[in-house]
Parts: structure tokens; sequence; C-alpha cells
């Protein structure tokens, strides 16, 4: 949902062409956030030039405009700063005025990337233009440019000279709604500041020398020489030596042990995949800290004072590879990803399912079991694939559990302000832990003083950090925009949980060995069924291609199957699909069905195996025809059904299996009607809006 990333250099000779890659570079890997539009600001021919690109479409136009306009000089400047942005609409349609980079005047003197919505942009915009100012675009994000140079000709109009943080400062004091920001300026060339409220950001750091100063220390202080007010908390970076914490006054620039400024680089981005190419030390901001960036010195200073906020922001290392963010010998992320579920199982699993003596241990919840056992129910909350999770493993919780569990989609539950109760255990799941909805209905469930726990695949996003324990899914980054592996993991984890949480039960004793052997057997059964992919891409190009509409029927266990194998099969091919409880057919939908409406039936074997026997004969007495996801081997189907076998597995986790032939089916429709499978219409990664 828009990526923005910057970049910074200090004493690092690079030119003009050099940054204007490193920023596209940069964009691609964040293009499946956004990919309506893009564009870049960077420094032009002189240090106080900022130029400006942007383009409508993915980053390889964007490219093709920059590499045909920019006037490139070899020139080598001290310091190199640009900044870049993929757009995913919100305000405006997708077209270059629109896209960002925003700016303030003609001459570019500010000019600002932005991921987010600001919700009292009108009323700023009808103040702005009231003084005079012409708006190019129609989006909310033009306003903070034009704001920010309103307040600086003010102070300069009553003979004050305007310093960029404060500046940056009485800006984001006047905006509501989610942001993070990068800003730039031809007054402040060799600086760069980005700041964030409800919006993801970090900042990789990078040096060219192999220095001896400690990074992974990150102290937070004082620092005196900023003016300070009431509402500012100035921190500062000192780096250390060997561990211990360098003086105060040398603790602004990252230094060696001799005292010298070394060459650095900056990287702003919204997530680690842009930054990882070039460091794995990363420093995640957090909500309503603004760092500002100059001569190589980072300083994080705070928008508001909160003595609750820890005042230390250490330098993490990633964990991830390049390779798991490249595509390798795929045609797409989702391709790719869909494969690598052999594999993601085994790593949510890796360390905690011990096969051996059956047990589950999931470290990060340890300390927290005898309170989620002791809880008065447990709510699952999460959006989309994350909450077909949720229902997947709902009946699993209460069989093992005992306690009475919810599901709630976060719109639906913050709409409907949903009572929440100290007593109450809430668990948010999110691949990427970014989601604005989740993270706003976590935010409500912390303010209620419930346990809150996050299943999230991504370390250091705000979910994994703001809830009090939880699970990491680690499926590896999941780029493609239609979730696929992360739904496998999600739904792995929290079988772990309930597995580990029922462990104190011993009628459920044989019950938990059958699922851990399940458990065991996975990788080798998912193996089993990617080897259907050609039976669905032939499926997909003879039977279905040329459907307008697709029904999923299921019951019990499969509910979630049926939700999530519509999802995938809406946002990827673009053809109507619903799943639909066949325990429901009767009461509706089944008015939808004749010969000619296409119907996938699941029908593995479990406990309603009867029941939605049933439901096939409901649905051939209309003279509807299904194709039947069953298990291999199954008897009781005639010649007359098409059918996708899969391989039978403990019942609670069938749905691991009977979720893959429905997402290779998506990705064949959507091959065949010419989607770009990674960037479907509309849509974007990581919802990091309401
Ligand atoms: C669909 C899909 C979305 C996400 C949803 C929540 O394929 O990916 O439905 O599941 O936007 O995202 P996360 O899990 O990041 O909170």
């Amino acid at each position: 949902m828009c990526g923005i990333f910057g970049y910074l250099n200090y004493l690092v000779d690079q030119d003009r062409k050099a940054i204007s890659d490193i920023l596209l570079a940069g964009l691609s890997r964040l293009e499946y956030r956004g990919y309506d539009s893009a564009g870049i600001a960077i420094n032009g021919d002189e240090d106080n030039q900022v130029q400006i690109f942007k383009q409508v479409g993915k980053v390889a136009a964007l490219r093709k405009l920059v590499d045909e306009e920019s006037t490139n000089t070899d020139k080598v400047f001290n310091i190199h700063s640009g900044m870049a942005h993929t757009r995913w609409a919100t305000h405006g349609q997708p077209s270059p005025i629109n896209s960002h980079p925003h700016r303030s005047n003609a001459q570019n003197a500010f000019t600002v990337v932005h991921n987010g919505i600001i919700t009292n942009y009108k009323e700023l915009k009808t103040l702005l233009v009231n003084k005079g100012y012409v708006f190019e675009s129609e989006t909310d994000t033009e306003v903070v440019a034009k704001l920010t140079q309103y307040l600086y000709d003010t102070q300069v109009s009553t003979g004050r000279k305007p310093n960029f943080v404060d500046l940056v400062k009485s800006v984001v004091k006047e905006l509501e709604g989610a942001f993070a920001f990068i800003f730039k300026s031809t007054y402040f060339p060799n600086e760069l500041i980005t700041t964030r409220r409800g919006s993801p950001l970090l900042i990789g750091l990078k040096t060219s020398k192999k220095l001896k100063v400690d990074f992974l220390d990150v102290e937070v202080g004082t620092d005196n020489t900023q003016p300070q007010d009431q509402t500012s908390n100035v921190l500062a970076v000192p780096g250390t030596v060997g561990g211990t914490p360098l003086a105060r006054s040398q603790s602004r620039a990252f230094v060696t042990e001799n005292g010298e400024q070394q060459p650095i680089e900056y990287f702003i981005a919204s997530d680690p995949s842009a930054v990882v190419e070039h460091t794995k030390r990363v420093l995640y901001l957090e909500d309503d800290d603004l760092a500002h960036i100059q001569k190589g010195e980072l300083r994080i200073h705070r928008l508001k004072r909160d003595d609750s906020m820890s005042t230390i922001r250490a330098i993490q290392t990633l964990e991830i590879e390049l390779a798991a963010i490249m595509k390798g010998q795929f045609d797409s992320f989702m391709q790719k990803e869909i494969y690598e579920q052999p594999e993601s199982v085994v790593n949510t699993m890796r360390g905690r399912v011990h096969f051996d003596n059956a047990q589950v241990n999931l470290g990060g919840l340890r300390a927290y079991l005898p309170h989620i056992r002791r809880c008065r129910r447990i709510v699952f909350i999460a959006c989309g694939t994350s909450y077909h999770s949720c229902i997947a493993t709902r009946q699993l919780f209460e069989e093992l559990t005992e306690i009475p569990i919810s599901a709630e989609l976060a719109s639906d539950f913050l709409d409907r302000r949903c009572p929440i109760f100290r007593d109450d255990v809430c668990i948010f799941v999110s691949q990427s832990g970014e989601t604005a909805d989740t993270i706003l209905a976590m935010r409500y469930c912390l303010e209620r003083g419930s346990l809150c726990v996050g299943i999230t695949n991504t370390v250091g996003s705000t979910i994994s950090r703001e809830t009090h324990c939880g699970v990491h899914i680690n499926a590896g980054p999941e780029i493609g925009v239609a979730s696929t592996k992360a739904y496998t993991s999600q739904f792995i984890a929290l079988v772990m949980m309930a597995l580990q949480l029922g462990d104190d039960r011993v009628s459920m004793l044989e019950r938990r060995k059958d699922i851990i052997q399940g458990l065991k057997e996975l990788p080798d059964k998912i193996k089993e069924v990617l080897k259907l992919d050609s039976q669905l891409q032939q499926l997909a190009q003879n039977v279905l291609h040329k459907e307008k509409s697709l029904l999923i029927l299921g019951r019990g266990l499969q509910n979630a199957t049926c939700l999530e194998g519509a999802l995938k099969i809406k946002e990827i091919s673009y053809m109507h699909s619903e799943g639909i409880l066949a325990g429901e057919l009767k009461h509706g939908p089944l008015a939808l069905i004749d010969e000619n409406m296409p119907v996938i039936l699941l029908m593995t074997k479990d406990s309603l195996y009867p029941k939605v026997r049933s439901a096939l004969e409901q649905v051939t007495a209309r003279k509807g025809s299904p194709i039947v996801i069953c298990n291999v081997g199954d008897t009781n189907l005639s010649d007359d059904y098409r059918t996708i076998p899969v391989p039978e597995v403990v019942d609670s986790l069938q749905g691991i299996l009977n979720i893959i032939p429905l997402q290779l089916l998506s990705y064949h429709l959507a091959v065949l009607n010419g989607v770009d499978v990674d960037f479907p219409r509309n849509l974007a990664k990581s919802v990091t809006v309401e």
C-alpha cells in the first residue's frame, strides 16, 4: 500500500546515475506494495537543486523515463540523496501529476513522499488555497508539501531562520491520519527527514569500510544541542566501541575508534526487502519518531513526549537473504511461493514441533500459557487470507482447549466496537504485521487490557512489536500480492498454538499425537499435491477459463478452504468466485445451480463426509456437475465426476493440502486471463490504510 524509499550517502563517491539506480532498485523491491505509478526526487546538477521524475505504471516505465530525461552529469558531490515512491492510489487517479514525490512549489523547494492517508487534508487544503497556494494534484500528500512551504515562509517573514527538524515537527503537528514520510528540501540540501505514525518505516545503515563500531547497541539520550520544547525529546544515536558506549559528545555520528567520521549510506524504506541487498543492519522507527539525517549523522527525535516509550532504538540484523526476494526460475513470485510450501511449512515448525516426544514448544508464548489457559475467551482478529487461517483452525482450538473462540474481521470488529475485557485473549494474525485495520483493532484491545498475541511473518513489524507475545510464522518474505505460503504457515502456527495450549489435557493425548504425526507428514504430502499442477492447468484451460463465475462448496473444516480458494480466484484471475458452506446450500445458494454454473466441491474424508456427499447429490440433482476435491483412492465417487485427488492427512490439517490445488488453479486462470499475477489490479500487498 504505497512504498517509500530514501537514500543518503556521506563521503561516498557516487554519481547521480548511481543514485537513481539505487532509488529505482529500491522501488522495484517495494513495487508489490502498490504499482499504479512511481516517482523519484533526486539532487539536480547542483546540490541545492531537486529534480523530480514521475510516471504512471510500474517502476520499469519510470526507469525508462529517468534514462531518457535525466541530464546526467558525472559530477560527484559530497552528499547525494534522493527519495522514491511507488503508489497505490487512495486520493486521485493514477496519473503522473498524482504520483509522488509531491512538491511545495515550481522550484521543488520541499518534496515529500508519503505512505498512508491524511484524513484532514481537505481542511488544510482549503486553508492553503485561501493563502494563495495553487494545487497541481488531487492527492492528500500535496497538502503536506505546501504546508511545509507555508510554515517555512511564515518563519522567514518574521526574520527567523527555520530549522528543518522543527519545521517538519510543526507540519506533522497539523496532520491527522496515518503516515510514513520522507522530506527533502533545496533549503537543506544535505539532509533528509523521515517520520512515521501508523505506517511502517525503517532505516538501513551501511558503512563502506568495516567499522570497529558496534552498531548493535544504540543508546538513546538527550541531545542538548537541539532546541527543546515540552513535547520534544531529542534522542541521539551513539555507536559503541567494543560494547562500551561512546561519550555523549561523540554520539551523534558513526565514527571509528580514533574518532574519524566514516563514509556511510542510509536507506530509508517501508520494508526490509528494499534494503537487504545493501545492508542487513536496520533500525525500525516507532510511531512518532522523527529521524534526521545530516552529514552522516542520524538523530532520532520524538514528535510527542511519551514516557512509556523506550528511549532505545536497537540496530537489528535482518535475517532475510537476497535470494528470498528474487523470483529465481519461476515466472512470478506467487508461483514461487506456492512451490516453496514444502519448505516454508518446515520452517514454521522448525525447533518448535518435537516429533520424537509429540510435544510443541512455542518459545514466544511459553510465559503466557497459564494466562491464556485461564482466559474467558479467545478472539481471533485478522483480515482477508489471514482471517481465513483463523477460521481454518478455530475448530481445533475449541476441541483442544475448550475455550470459547470467536473469529473477527478486523474492520467489522472495529465498526461494531466489540466489547473486549481484561480476561479476553486477542490473537492478531497478519502476514505483514502492518495491516491498518488489524493494527487499530490491536490497539483497541490493548487499551481495554486484554492479552494481545501477534502471529506475523514480519519480524519487527508493528504487530509483532506492540503485542504482548506472539509467534513468527517464519514463512520467509511473501512478495506475491496473493497470499499463499503465508496462509499455510499461519494455519500451522495456529495449529501449533492450539496443541501447546491443550497439552495439559490428558484426554486429548492421542488426538494431539495424531495431529503431530500429521504435521510430520505434511511436507511430503504437499509435494504430492504440487504434482497436480499440470492437471490444474488443463482444468483451467479446458473447463473454467471462459466461465464468469465459480462456486466453491464445502463444510466444517473446509469452510475456510472454500473462502480462501474463492478469494484467490477472484483477486488473481478476476473471475467471480464465492466460497459457500455446503450446509447453507438449501437456504439460498442452491438457486444458482444449473448445468451452466461451475462448481468445485471439497469432499475429503472427515466426520462430515456423509453430509458433503448429500450436498454433491443436491447439486447433481439440479444438473450441476461439480469438480470434486477428494482424497486419493476415494471409491465412493463414480467415474462420472471430474476429481482432483489429494493425499489424506489428519482432518484438522487437510485444509492445508486442499487449498493448494485452488492456489494453483487461481494462478493458471490468471495467466490465461493475461493478468500480471504478482500485481493484480487495484490491490496492494500490505494494506496500511483503513
Ligand atoms: C489475499 C491477501 C489479503 C491479506 C490481507 C491481510 O491474498 O493477501 O487478503 O491476507 O490484506 O494482510 P495481512 O495478513 O498482511 O494482515
